[in-house]
């Protein structure tokens, strides 16, 4: 395994719609070593998911994982590690709700995005297995995330209020609190 080069906003190919995998190319070497490759930079990064494009890859294929200690987003549920191959997802109701977001490709910044809380996601897993499964609040958020940077959308397409984009060190210092409030009834009342 090795780490591999993260893009940042502005390089063209977190802008590209990222194309189906097939089952062969699933198999292959290149591509079982691109999975093991994100999750390495995805940890080592301590992200809480990594899509293909953000290594250069337009494959649909992303990874989430969220460690308990993620010192990233200490208030999210954990989540095992998943790999997704082209999945596809779908919002379960209307419910929606603001979620401070930040992402390896953005570096320095956080802000407010509209997700949906309770998402449909269907995926194939690296042996070619196929999953449904619902997933609601914090982490239905990720999943969208990563789905939308395998469609070349970025969190920042998606921020309603430009006033809510913030340094780090100043979410850290001015929201973090409040957010951290509202993630915690997020969770007490919708779950992960
Ligand atoms: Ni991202």
């Amino acid at each position: 395994m090795s780490r591999r080069e993260i893009v940042e906003v502005g390089h063209p190919v977190l802008r590209e719609r990222a194309r189906e995998v097939t089952p062969d190319e699933l198999r292959s070497d290149s591509v079982q070593r691109l999975i093991d490759d994100m999750v390495e930079t995805m940890r080592a990064a301590n992200g809480a998911g990594l899509a293909a494009n953000q290594v250069g890859e337009t494959l649909r294929v992303a990874v989430v994982e969220v460690r308990p200690d993620n010192p990233r987003y200490p208030y999210k549920p954990a989540v095992p590690l998943t790999v997704i191959v082209n999945p596809v997802i779908e919002p379960l109701d209307e419910e929606v709700e603001l979620i401070n977001e930040g992402c390896l490709s953005v570096p320095n910044l956080r802000g407010e995005v509209p997700r949906h809380m309770s998402v449909r996601l269907r995926y194939t897993d690296r042996e070619g297995e196929e999953h449904e499964e619902v997933r609601r609040g914090l982490t239905a958020g990720t999943f969208q995330h990563e789905l939308d940077h395998l469609d070349g959308k970025l969190f920042l397409d998606r921020v309603a209020d430009p006033a809510t984009l913030t340094t780090w060190d100043q979410f850290e210092r001015f929201h973090r609190d409040d957010f951290e409030e509202r993630a915690r009834r997020i969770v007490e009342r919708v779950g992960s």
